[in-house]
């Protein structure tokens, strides 16, 4: 029994707001109000440990007075203005200063958004015109099959899912090309690695001339999966991919919207493997998502042939002050709290935990983690590798809720990823309580 304040909540909810990725008319029957440190609470006082970080942006957690304070800050001194027709504010400039310090060298121009799907729109227009500008025509964007890009401009780069988000929608926006990505366990060559001989990347360098060099702009594509299961690549993946782009001339952008920030144990993901993208999107935890905030980084490269040309584009909360007044703490905070180094210890911590008593259990098939980007294969069966069905998923999800692990419901490719991404300031002994709780939840799943 629900409280009659909580039962009117959910009413009116499900009734008036339309949930995205969920089914329209529902919703899934608690009210969050309140958080702390990983933790949050409903309506009801009841708690949950956050798993997911919301949706991977909250890495310092919930409360953090800072942040708030910087925010409120601004809030009175300037809530709101904007940087169109080459209008500056104090605040955003400070935050572009601060970003500098943290992205890959060379990587210290910006251009600012509202979230993922703008960074994402504005870095393929910029490197298209980055290529027009110096007389060619290459527009075509090579991603994964299985990515997430977010749903602007990116939506028909965006094929996690195998197609579902594009139906109903149409027609697609021309362009994209896609190949597989470094999905191992689910191999779309059918090969095995390490004796793949790391096919999926040697491909794009095949489909680049396949669709020829003069036409192509860039390969855009995640450092580790998000949305498309919490895949992390083979140490290989990302050199030689950077290799290919550079030799045939194709800009690389790394979308490191949920990727970047710390969660990797690194503040961007590509540092893992030295590797520095030309253009890198960005947003969410950039704010700590306590005001949605984001933007691109771009190189010296690109930004000698942009410069001096007009920028026909942005938004009208570009560059807002309030959300550079968030980014700034949050920026603080990771270097000074050294949030990517616990983001790789308690990591390390949860995949040995998870090698040594989940790979165990007849529903996991596979797991990858590289910090706390964490995702798990759930399988009926182990050898065919097949997915759960449809309300199995939603029992499993409902019950790992019911228990007090707040999670999403299984995704990625083949909708079948159990995602481990909670707030990067999470400790050991708070990662062994969520991990106990899934363990007994999976142990007790009878694969049917
Ligand atoms: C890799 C990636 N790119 C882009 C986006 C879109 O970001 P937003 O939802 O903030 O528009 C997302 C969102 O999850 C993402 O994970």
């Amino acid at each position: 029994m629900v409280s009659k304040r909580t039962e009117d909540l959910i009413k009116w909810d499900a009734e008036h707001i339309l949930h995205p990725y969920y089914v329209m008319g529902r919703n899934v029957g608690f009210v969050l109000e309140k958080g702390h440190g990983v933790w949050l609470q409903d309506t009801e006082g009841k708690e949950y440990i956050d798993i997911g970080a919301q949706l991977g942006y909250a890495l310092l957690g919930y409360g953090r007075k800072d942040i708030a304070d910087a925010v409120q800050e601004q809030l009175i001194n300037l809530g709101a203005t904007h940087i169109w027709f080459g209008w500056s504010n104090a605040k955003t400039i400070e935050c572009a200063q601060k970003l500098a310090e943290v992205t890959p060298k060379g990587l210290d121009h910006f251009h600012f958004t509202s979230g993922g799907s703008e960074s994402v729109d504005s870095a393929l227009k910029l490197a298209r015109l980055y290529w027009a500008l110096q007389g060619m025509n290459k527009w075509k964007v090579i991603c994964f099959y299985g990515a997430y890009h977010g749903f602007g401009g990116g939506t028909w780069a965006t094929s996690v899912g195998k197609g579902n988000v594009w139906q109903g929608i149409g027609p697609p926006t021309p362009g994209f090309v896609f190949i597989p990505s470094y999905y191992c366990y689910r191999c779309m060559f059918g090969l095995k690695y390490p004796g793949c001989n790391m096919q999926c990347a040697r491909y794009l360098a095949e489909v680049i001339e396949g669709e020829g060099v003069q036409t192509v702009a860039a390969f855009m594509a995640e450092p580790v999966m998000g949305a498309g299961g919490m895949i992390a690549p083979p140490p290989e993946y990302w050199p030689m991919v950077k290799k290919i782009c550079d030799e045939h001339n194709i800009l690389l952008i790394g979308d490191e919207v949920q990727s970047g920030f710390v969660k990797t144990g690194k503040m961007f993901a590509l540092e893992n493997w030295g590797v520095t993208p030309d253009l890198m999107t960005m947003a969410k935890a950039i704010s700590n998502g306590f005001v949605p905030f984001g933007g691109v980084a771009i190189n010296d490269t690109v930004y000698q042939v942009l410069k001096d040309h007009p920028l026909w584009h942005g938004y009208t909360y570009s560059g807002h002050p309030v959300g550079a007044a968030a980014s700034i703490p949050t920026l603080n905070a990771f270097i000074n709290e050294k949030v990517a180094d616990n983001a790789a210890k308690v990591g390390k911590h949860m995949a040995e935990r998870i090698e040594a008593e989940f790979m165990s259990l007849p529903c996991v098939g596979s797991f990858t983690a590289l910090g706390l980007m964490i995702g798990l294969d759930i399988v009926t069966d182990k050898k065919t590798k097949a997915p759960f069905p449809a309300a199995e998923k939603e029992n499993l999800w409902r019950k790992t809720i019911a228990a007090g692990v707040l999670a999403r419901p299984l995704a990625g490719y083949a909708g079948n990823r159990l995602f481990i991404c909670p707030p990067c300031i999470m400790t050991v002994e708070e990662a062994d309580k969520m991990l106990d709780i899934l363990l007994s939840v999976l142990s007790a799943v009878k694969p049917s």
